[in-house]
């Protein structure tokens, strides 16, 4: 069972900061955001993480590739635990794959088509981290209890907020679990089902894989992941776990990405 993380996208909403570094190297406190989400595919029962990446992106892979002089010279100055943390983020054990074009969400994992090999597999958005890891064991518990079914994190949002989401139709099957019957990209908040929204954390089955290879361009012109996920459920349950808000930072937004420095600072540092 393979992790894909997306990291190919553009970083629009933080330029000119990443006109020449990706988005995905922005700082959180002491480590690039996307380190979070490697670390939480590591920690996860996956046996593989990937980064769906895009060529013009070499700082992500150079992050995660060992770097032996730096280490060495890290010791010889008698900085240990810098020594130690270079040594550790060059060993962790990270693939890519490649998309060329960036052609929305949907087509980023139909890039990684071949790695997960008709198994389930987890995507993991980094607009978001879950510094806590506990969330992909929850996902894959509920899925565990009806039948292997594919599981998306989802949170309560606000009204004004419902239009920048995927948000879900369904009903509740326990506190905190709902059956999906319907998925909507980013609807007008008067189309919208509910004030659910698609969280950046997904335990999909290999059939959205294929849904996945004939998906079209739809909101925004691009190849939309949560259409697969609506396609599917012609065919397959569905179901969404609510997740705790306070479990996952955003750092989708430069807003966003200031507070969740502010409070992961104040929590690592006291
Ligand atoms: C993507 C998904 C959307 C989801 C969101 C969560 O949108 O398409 O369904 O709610 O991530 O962050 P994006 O933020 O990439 O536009």
């Amino acid at each position: 069972m393979k992790v894909l993380i997306p990291a190919a996208g553009l970083g629009t909403r933080f330029l000119p900061a990443t006109k020449a570094q990706p988005k995905e190297m922005l700082l959180v406190v002491d480590r690039p955001v996307i380190q979070y989400v490697v670390e939480e595919g590591l920690a996860s029962a996956a046996d593989e993480v990937v980064i769906i990446n895009s060529h013009e992106k070499k700082a992500i892979e150079d992050h995660f590739s060992p770097d032996p002089d730096l280490v060495a010279l890290l010791r010889a100055r008698g900085k240990d635990a810098y020594a130690d943390a270079v040594e550790q983020v060059g060993n962790y054990n990270v693939s890519y794959v490649y998309q060329e074009e960036a052609l929305g969400l949907g087509h980023a994992i139909y890039c990684a088509h071949e790695k997960t090999a008709g198994e389930p597999f987890y995507v993991l958005l980094g607009d978001v981290i879950v510094p806590g890891n506990q969330m992909l064991p929850a996902m894959q518990r509920v899925s565990d209890e009806h039948g292997g079914a594919s599981v998306i994190a989802v949170i309560p949002v606000p009204d004004e907020q419902v239009s920048r989401f995927g948000i879900i139709a369904g009903e509740a099957v326990s506190d905190d679990v709902w059956k999906i019957d319907k998925l909507v990209e980013k609807p007008k908040l008067e189309e919208a089902p509910s004030n659910l929204a698609v969280f950046g954390r997904y335990l999909l089955s290999p059939r959205v894989m294929e849904l996945l290879a004939d998906a079209k361009p739809t909101v925004g012109g691009e190849i939309q992941l949560t259409d697969a996920l609506d396609a599917v459920l012609a065919e397959e349950e569905m179901y969404a776990l609510i997740v705790d808000p306070a479990d996952g930072f955003d750092t989708g937004t430069v807003e966003s990405w200031l507070d969740t420095n502010n409070v992961l600072y104040k929590r690592a540092h006291g």
